[in-house]
C-alpha cells in the first residue's frame, strides 16, 4: 500500500511496510510505534508535530499525568497547535485541552543513525500559567540549521499543573512531572530519529530556566547530559511554596461548591469544563511548584528546598546561564503618575516574597534597600530604571549568582554565564508590548534563538547577526560542551567558563560580543551580604 503525499514543493512516495531512513522519509519507527512527519519548506529538515508523550487521568486532571500508549496505527504528526489550558498571551482568550501533553521533534537532514546529532529540549516559560511549544512563537529553523534536533515539549499549567494538595491524589507539582515524562520520552526514543541519547541538552527561559534547575535538584533521574538556563532559576524567591490545599477550595468556592472538604472539591473541580476553571483560577491566586510530602508509590519531584540542597547531579556538568540586562524594564515602561504614586510598597512586597521577616525586621531590611537603590528620593517615573534594576536584581540577576555559586560549590564542570544585552528589531517581549528605551527585557532574547512565525517577516541584517551568533553558539554549547570551541569570523571571541578560583567571567552578547567579568558587580555585591545577614530569614530555610 502506497500513498502519494504533497510535501513542499514535490510529491514523496511512503509505503506502508518499508521503513525508510529519515534521510529520505520522515517516516520513523520508534519503540511506540511508527511516526510519520513532514518536510520543512523553510530549511532541510523533518517535522515530528504534536507526538502525545502523555495523558492526563480524566477522572482527576489534576494529579500525575502516565505515559501515552503504543500507537496501533502510524500515527500522524502533522499537527503543534496542542495547547494546555490558559489565557494565552496573544490574543488572550481561553484556549487548550487536556489533550495537550504533545512534543515537537525537528530534524536535520544530517541526522540518521550513522550521523547521531545532539539533541537540546525546549522548555517554555510563561509564569507556570501560559506558554505552549508550537512553531507560532518557537519555530525551529535557525537552531535545526546548526545540526541539532530540536525538540518542544508541552506541560500543565495553572491549576493543573501546579495544584499541590499535598495529597497522594495531587502531590503538587504535575506540570514539572509532565516534563519528566515527555525527557523519558526522547530518551527512549530520539535515537529512532537520529537523535544522540547521550548528548542531550535541557533548556528553558523564566519558568523554563526555573523548570530546568528543578530537574537538577530533583529526586528523579538524570536525563540530560547538559542545561541552558535563561533569566530564570529556582532561587527566584517565592518560588516553591508549603502546599496550599486552601487554593482548591476556594477555587471550588469559585465556580458555585462551597465545601472545606478538600477531596469534595477535587471531585467538584475534575467535573468542571477546563476553560472555567481557567478563567476562575486567574482570580483565585497563582498556582506554582511546591514543595511535596512523599507517599508510598507515589513520585516526587521534589521535597525541599534549594537553599537547604546539596545537587549531586551537576558534578561535572557544563551549564550555560545568564539574563538579560534590563530584565523588568517593561514593568515600569508606559506607566503613568499614578503608577508610581501607588508604588511606594514595592521593596516590602519583594522582601516578603523571598524572606520571612517579623515586622521590625521588615522595616529594617526595606530602609537598606530602597536606600541602596533610591537613597531618600521619592518613587516617581524618573527612577524607573533604577526601580527596574532592583526588581531585575531581587528576581533574576542575584538568583542568577546564587545559583552559580552553587553549582560550583557542587563541581559543575564549566559555567558559561552571559548577559544579553541587544536592543533590536527582534527584542521578543519589548516589541510585543511596544517598549523602546532600555536594553534587553526578560524574554527578548526568545527572538534571537527561534523563528518567531507570526512575524512573519524576514530578519534585519544587524539583527540576523545577532541571531547567527546566538544560535550557532547555544548549538556548539549542545554539540561541544563550549559555545566558542574555536574563534571563527561570526564568533571572534573566546567565551571563558567560570570555575572554582576563575575569574568570574560573561559573555556580554551586544552588537559586539565581550568577554567581562562580574556583571552589576556593587548590585550583587549588596544582595550577596544581604543575604548573608538573612540566611535564618530566607523561606524555607532549616538549620540542622
Ligand atoms: C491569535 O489570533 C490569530 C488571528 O485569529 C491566530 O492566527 C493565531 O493563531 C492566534 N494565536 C494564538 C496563540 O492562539
Ligand atoms: C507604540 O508606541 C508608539 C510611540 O510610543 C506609538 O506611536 C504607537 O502607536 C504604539 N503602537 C502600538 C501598537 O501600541
Amino acid at each position: 500500500m502506497c500513498s502519494n503525499f504533497f510535501i513542499g514543493f514535490g510529491f514523496l512516495l511512503l509505503c506502508n511496510g518499508i521503513i525508510a531512513s529519515p534521510r529520505i522519509d520522515p517516516l520513523v519507527e520508534t519503540k511506540v510505534g511508527l511516526i510519520r512527519g513532514l518536510t520543512a519548506s523553510d530549511g532541510d529538515y523533518s517535522m515530528f508535530l504534536g507526538i502525545p508523550f502523555g495523558v492526563v487521568d480524566e477522572t482527576n486532571p489534576f494529579g500525575p499525568s502516565t505515559p501515552y500508549p503504543k500507537f496501533e496505527n502510524t500515527f500522524e504528526a502533522y499537527d503543534d497547535s496542542a495547547i494546555c489550558p490558559q489565557i494565552e498571551e496573544f490574543n488572550n482568550t481561553l484556549v487548550g485541552s487536556l489533550d495537550c501533553l504533545h512534543l515537537n521533534i525537528y530534524v536535520p537532514k544530517s541526522a540518521t543513525s550513522q550521523n547521531r546529532v545532539p539533541v537540546l529540549v525546549w522548555i517554555y516559560g510563561g509564569g507556570f500559567s501560559i506558554g505552549f511549544s508550537g512553531r507560532y512563537l518557537y519555530g525551529p529553523k535557525f537552531l535545526v540549521k546548526n545540526d541539532i534536533i530540536l525538540v518542544t515539549i508541552n506541560y500543565r499549567l495553572g491549576p493543573y499543573g501546579f495544584m499541590c494538595l499535598g495529597t497522594p491524589e495531587v502531590p503538587g507539582n504535575q506540570g514539572l512531572k509532565d516534563q519528566l515524562l515527555a525527557l523519558r520520552w526522547i530518551n527512549n526514543n530520539i535515537e529512532s530519529f537520529g537523535g544522540d541519547v547521550n548528548k542531550i541538552t535541557i533548556m528553558g527561559e523564566s519558568a523554563g530556566g526555573i523548570s530546568v534547575d528543578l530537574h537538577l535538584y530533583s529526586a528523579q533521574e538524570t536525563l540530560f547530559k547538559s542545561v541552558i538556563l535563561q533569566s530564570g532559576t529556582a532561587f527566584l524567591p517565592g518560588t516553591l511554596t508549603e502546599p496550599k490545599p486552601e487554593l482548591s477550595l476556594k477555587l471550588s468556592e469559585n465556580l458555585g461548591f462551597t465545601t472545606d472538604d478538600v477531596s469534595e472539591a477535587l471531585t467538584f473541580l475534575s467535573s468542571i469544563d477546563p476553560h472555567l476553571i481557567i478563567a476562575s483560577a486567574s482570580t483565585v491566586d497563582r498556582f506554582w511548584p511546591c514543595i511535596e510530602n512523599q507517599f508510598d508509590n507515589t513520585e516526587t519531584f521534589i521535597t525541599d528546598y534549594p537553599v537547604n540542597m546539596e545537587i549531586p547531579k551537576v558534578r561535572n556538568m557544563p551549564i550555560l546561564i545568564g539574563f538579560n540586562d534590563n530584565e523588568m524594564i517593561t514593568h515600569y515602561a508606559n506607566r503613568d503618575t499614578e503608577f508610581f504614586e501607588m508604588h511606594n510598597g514595592i521593596f516590602a512586597e519583594r522582601l516578603n516574597s523571598g524572606f520571612n521577616f517579623d515586622a521590625d525586621t521588615l522595616l529594617e531590611m526595606e530602609m537598606f534597600v530602597r536606600h541602596f537603590y533610591i537613597g531618600d528620593e521619592k518613587i516617581t517615573e524618573e527612577l524607573k530604571f533604577v526601580l527596574a534594576d532592583m526588581l531585575s536584581d531581587f528576581g533574576y540577576n542575584y538568583p542568577t549568582v546564587r545559583s552559580i555559586a552553587n553549582y560550583i560549590k557542587n563541581r559543575a564542570s564549566n559555567i558559561y554565564h552571559y548577559v544579553f544585552s541587544y536592543n533590536g528589531g527582534r527584542n521578543f517581549v519589548k516589541r510585543k508590548n511596544n517598549v523602546t528605551i532600555g536594553g534587553a527585557a526578560h524574554a527578548d532574547e526568545i527572538g534571537y534563538l527561534f523563528d518567531v512565525s507570526f512575524w512573519h517577516e524576514k530578519p534585519e541584517l544587524h539583527d540576523q547577526l545577532i541571531l547567527d551568533r546566538m544560535t550557532t553558539m547555544w548549538a556548539n554549547f549542545v554539540k561541544y560542551s563550549n559555545p566558542t570551541p574555536q574563534i571563527t569570523e561570526l564568533l571572534p571571541v573566546r567565551w571563558e567558563p567560570i570555575n572554582e578560583g576563575s575569574p568570574y567571567y560573561y559573555l556580554d552578547i551586544n552588537s559586539e560580543l565581550k568577554l567581562e567579568r562580574r556583571p552589576f558587580h556593587n548590585r550583587m555585591a549588596f544582595w550577596e551580604l544581604f543575604y548573608n545577614l538573612n540566611k535564618k530569614y530566607v523561606t524555607g530555610y532549616r538549620e540542622y
